[in-house]
């Protein structure tokens, strides 16, 4: 294994100025994200989903962003997932984003949940027609016994769908109201920019923190 303790990165290709701050983090959310995806090949909408269960151990899980607004942010999964019952009973969730070619970091607090069946019908729609099927053919996070059960209830669902998938009542989308969205763009010598916005009653405050 290589020597990961002499293993480092030296960061200062940007700065994050209190003067550029927009009022709404959202609008900056929305133009580093844009910036992730003109520059970054692959899945620079994933994003690390914590939840926390009932004996207040966290769990993370890598996911896609797949809307964003001032509303929130949106992503799709399975209801019956380990992270859809963590949210059931603790919908306080934590959202990380991470760019490292951007020497970016995203950190979001808010509270989940789901999103209208018509939102989930409509991106469902939209997805290509084997993940549809995979929507059905996956019991996210069930004990699987092997690979080939799987294959087989893929198999199964592509015989029952053979066109038009309907939604599985199971799966759908959430979206993440935040209450505060922090940024940081990695500067030299650890010196790095870092702001965090806060909601106070319906207005966004900005503080910027040490690093
Ligand atoms: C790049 C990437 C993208 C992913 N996107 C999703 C997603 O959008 N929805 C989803 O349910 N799982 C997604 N997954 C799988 C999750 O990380 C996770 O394994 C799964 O949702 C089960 O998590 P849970 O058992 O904690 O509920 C993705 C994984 C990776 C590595």
């Amino acid at each position: 294994m290589s020597d990961i303790k002499n293993y480092r990165t030296d960061y200062g290709k940007q700065e994050l100025n209190h003067k550029d701050l927009p009022e709404n983090p959202i609008q900056l959310f929305n133009a580093w994200l844009q910036e992730a995806i003109d520059t970054i090949d692959k899945d620079a909408n994933a994003f690390i989903l914590s939840t926390v269960d009932t004996n207040a151990f966290p769990s993370t899980r890598v996911l896609l962003l797949k809307e964003v607004s001032d509303e929130g942010f949106v992503f799709f999964t399975n209801y019956n997932s380990n992270k859809g019952n963590e949210m059931e009973v603790n919908p306080k969730v934590g959202l990380n984003f991470f760019w490292p070619s951007l020497e970016r970091q995203v950190r979001v607090q808010g509270v989940v949940k789901k999103v209208s069946d018509v939102v989930s019908d409509s991106y469902f729609q939209s997805r290509p027609y084997k993940s549809q099927i995979g929507a059905w053919a996956s019991e996210q996070s069930s004990r699987l016994d092997s690979r080939a059960s799987l294959e087989e209830r893929f198999h199964h669902f592509s015989k029952k769908h053979p066109q038009e998938v309907p939604r599985p009542q199971h799966w759908g989308g959430y979206i993440v109201k935040p209450k505060n969205i922090e940024f940081w763009q990695g500067r030299a010598s650890r010196l790095h920019d870092r702001f965090t916005f806060t909601l106070h009653q319906g207005k966004w405050k900005v503080d910027r923190l040490f690093p």
